[in-house]
């Protein structure tokens, strides 16, 4: 579904989110963005509060834009942390992604070295649906 020229493109705004990520509690910056079926890129960090459990996903930020825009579909998904390894996606943030994402989805996760590339359906096996 998507191109090289597209996932550099995912990779990147990942990283980029990651910069603008409000952590300072945890210190852990996450950057993720998704493809959605118009062709465009939604961008999101993790936003932390002072009240611990008040604290958003990358990931689900990056969604809530796309859904906001009007698209309802995710393509392919990026994520990339200041930790420079590969950060998987919290439980809550897969059930999120897969209520948007076709099983064989691409997350592409970004190192510092070479990118990790996973299966929507490997992270989240039985995703609850309605
Ligand atoms: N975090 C994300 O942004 N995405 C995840 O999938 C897991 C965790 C954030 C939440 C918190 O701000 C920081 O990482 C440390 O848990």
């Amino acid at each position: 579904m998507d191109d090289s020229g597209t996932t550099e493109a995912l990779i990147g705004a990942a990283r980029a989110a990651m910069e603008n990520a409000y952590a300072p509690y945890s210190g852990f910056k996450v950057g993720a963005a998704v493809l959605g079926e118009s062709g465009r890129i939604f961008d999101g960090c993790n936003v932390e509060n002072a009240s611990y459990g008040l604290t958003v996903c990358a990931e689900r930020n990056a969604i809530a834009k796309m859904v906001a825009a009007g698209d309802r579909s995710v393509k392919a998904a990026a994520i990339s942390a200041s930790s420079g390894e590969a950060a998987y996606p919290c439980g809550a943030c897969r059930q999120v992604i897969a209520e948007f994402a076709a099983p064989d989805v691409r997350i592409y996760l970004a190192t510092n070295e070479e990118t990790v590339v996973c299966i929507l359906s490997d992270l989240i096996p039985h995703a609850f649906k309605l």
